[in-house]
């Protein structure tokens, strides 16, 4: 790779302590601004938040969704862009006791049928905010109430899917005949976004939401789809609604049939999602507001993100699966970049028909880490060959050329093909300066210590990769430790944008100070476990920041540090066969705890604006926290005390004398 030509950036602040309370601690200097709660009205039609509302359909489809999970910012102008924007955020999933506070919980949720109005204000607590925000003279930020581009889309919104799997029998139901349509997107875990303007969001732990209890596809054991009873009962208001309102949640042949065929209703789900945040979809029908891109495979999406950018080659993603031992994604458009596509921030035109253009045709990849610090990304295409040297498409048992079929089977493809298991792949960021390409590893439970010592060597040569979903596999070279509870962020480098080649090493390895397994020498004021959100903060000048953002279940940590934000100035480093092994201590000389979350939560979502001078986080299921959602914080040490009901809540971090954050 190359090296800038430039210094390196120096952080220009100390790292924190730990810190167990109820607020946000951030460095002496900074301020931590709270900012859309859960349940801020969107429009004037609803009236306001109080902590005693009682939520209804029509008022969390009218306010910010819950729990706030990877988020971006949508310029209106260049001129403007760090004043304000349109922000695109993920509301992950529920929290069904802070959701039904007042009424002292939900209905019927250990069995019995749940009221309609309790599953409907549930669907459209899931899904996007899109809200515009913007930054006064005292640098306080603010939501535009009102404002045209705000809207909500939700697990209950029509949503078209694009690519190879629309149209296919796979995805016919009472809904669409046709298999083109579908109802909502859930679970919207982390993002991306696009270099045509537009938002990605990505489906993670969608199948909790449904049932099939016989007739069961392959597919439907691999991805966990459940049996009895869903995770919040939304299949039990089916009686109610109509269309298939509710019936379409459970997916069982038989006790669907009176009610309309839902069967493949779980085929519809598991797919990044394109949205244009400006608001216009004349590509798709009236009724509709994103599409889902099939082509970049049907997983547990975590998020999905751009690799460097280049004029004249293809465009490209990574996307990971974050379940134990499943697989790291590339996507690789078949157009080739033209800088003609570009954003045209604020102008109205169609950016899901550029979207077409470069995510309905390519190449989708799944990437194999070798033990000699090489990997290969390995094509799913019918035509493949699989480890045992047949064709994918007999392996799989569809049709020859059946594309549809292998994006529904991805996980089964890519096992086939010899993918290696991962540690729970998490967010990727590019530095697009290097191209280098860093993802989170977060932990893995059900990683075995078979045939390796339990200290981290290049000697994993011999050991085969299983592959098996949530089975047990053993170490390998990129997922050395067994039993991992604390995760780490591995880095790759391709030679071009469309290459199946690259080669890689560990970054950086979480653990506690006091870990015999803690490679990367991590003390007290940098130690920290399962890293999750990650941001490489590209300043334009060849240099950056790589921030990583926690979500620990880790005691080694957790008894020391709430989940935390730290920075790293990475170093440029070889990164190559041989390289694998070493975990060079330049790599991590400068990590430091930029902020600490309050009680209860995981740290996710993470920007700043183009002038690096706001810097968004989201706090995600705080337990008791924020007692005021007004709070300006400056150097919290301040503790909450009392009981709230708990709002997540986006937090922008500045600098009190406006300078750039981190530097
Ligand atoms: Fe929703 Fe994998 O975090
Ligand atoms: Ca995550
Ligand atoms: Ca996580
Ligand atoms: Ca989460």
């Amino acid at each position: 790779g190359d090296t800038p030509d430039v210094e390196p950036l120096a952080l220009g602040f100390e790292s924190i302590r730990g810190s167990k309370t109820d607020a946000i601690v951030v460095p002496e200097g900074y301020t931590a601004q709270v900012l859309i709660p859960w349940g801020t009205p969107l429009n004037n039609s609803v009236g306001q938040w109080s902590t005693d509302r009682r939520m209804t359909p029509e008022y969390q489809a009218a306010s910010v969704g819950m729990n706030h999970d990877g988020m971006y910012h949508f310029p209106l102008s260049e001129e403007s862009a760090s004043r304000e924007f349109i922000m695109a955020l993920n509301n992950e999933y529920i929290d069904q006791s802070a959701l039904w506070a007042p009424q002292g919980g939900p209905t019927n949720q250990q069995g019995g049928d749940r009221p309609v109005d309790e599953v409907r204000t549930e669907i459209n607590a899931y899904g996007i905010t899109i809200v515009r925000l913007s930054k006064n003279s005292d640098n306080i930020w603010s939501s535009d109430t009102g404002s045209r581009y705000n809207r909500r889309i939700t697990t209950g919104t029509p949503i078209e899917l694009s690519g190879p799997v629309r149209g296919s029998d796979y995805v016919v139901t009472a809904y669409s005949n046709d298999g083109t349509r579908t109802r909502g997107t859930n679970n919207n875990c982390a993002n991306g976004f696009t270099p045509w303007g537009t938002y990605l969001t990505c489906e993670e732990n969608w199948p909790g939401i449904f049932i099939k209890n016989s007739d069961r596809y392959a597919d439907d054991d691999r991805l966990g789809i459940l049996r009895e009873r869903s995770i919040w009962g939304w299949e039990t208001a089916a009686s109610q609604g109509s269309n298939g309102e509710f019936a379409r949640f459970d997916a069982t042949p038989a006790a669907a049939s009176a009610r309309g065929d839902y069967r493949n209703e779980p085929r519809t789900f598991g797919y990044v999602v394109e949205i244009d945040p400006y608001g216009n979809t004349t590509s798709v029908s009236t009724e509709t507001a994103a599409l889902k891109r099939t082509l970049l495979g049907r997983f547990r999406h975590e998020g999905c993100w751009p690799g460097k950018l280049t004029e004249g080659e293809p465009v490209v993603f990574y996307t990971g699966h974050d379940a134990r031992n499943e697989y790291i994604y590339k996507f690789v458009s078949a157009a080739n970049w033209d800088p003609a596509d570009a954003n045209r921030p604020g102008e109205d035109y169609d950016r899901l028909a550029i979207g077409s253009k470069y995510m309905d045709e390519g190449t989708l990849y799944v990437a194999r880490f070798d033990a000699d610090g090489s990997g290969e990304w390995l094509a799913l295409t019918p035509d493949a060959t699989t480890q045992d040297g047949r064709r994918l498409s007999d392996a799989l048992g569809i049709g020859a050329d059946d594309m549809a079929g292998v994006l529904i089977n991805t996980c089964d493809a890519a096992d086939m093909l010899g993918a290696t298991p991962m540690d729970r792949p998490e967010w990727g960021t590019v530095d697009p300066a290097s191209g280098d390409v860093y993802m989170t590893l977060t932990n893995n439970s059900d990683r075995t210590a078979e045939g390796m010592a339990a200290t981290y060597t290049d000697d994993a040569s011999s050991i085969e990769a299983l592959g098996a979903g949530y089975d047990t596999a053993p170490v390998n070279a990129a997922n050395p430790r067994p039993d991992n509870e604390a995760g780490q962020v591995i880095r790759w480098r391709e030679p071009s944008a469309g290459a199946t080649t690259f080669e890689w090493n560990i970054f950086v390895f979480g653990a506690a100070a006091g870990d015999t397994d803690n490679f990367s020498g991590l003390t007290e004021l940098n130690q920290f476990a399962s890293p999750d959100g990650l941001w490489y903060d590209d300043r334009g000048d060849g240099r950056g920041i790589l921030w990583i953002e926690t979500d620990n279940g880790y005691d080694g940590v957790l008894d020391y540090t709430n989940d935390q934000v730290l920075a790293v100035v990475p170093s440029t480093v070889s990164i190559g066969p041989g390289d694998q092994a070493v975990v060079n201590p330049d790599d991590q000389a400068q990590l430091r705890r930029f902020a600490v979350g309050p009680n209860g939560c995981e740290v996710t979502g993470i920007f700043a604006t183009p002038d690096r001078t706001s810097l968004f986080i989201n706090i995600q299921h705080p337990g008791n926290w924020p007692a005021d959602p007004n709070q300006n914080v400056q150097s919290a040490t301040e503790a909450t005390s009392g009981t709230v009901r708990p709002r997540a809540s986006t937090v922008v971090i500045q600098k009190l004398d406006g300078g750039a954050v981190g530097v």
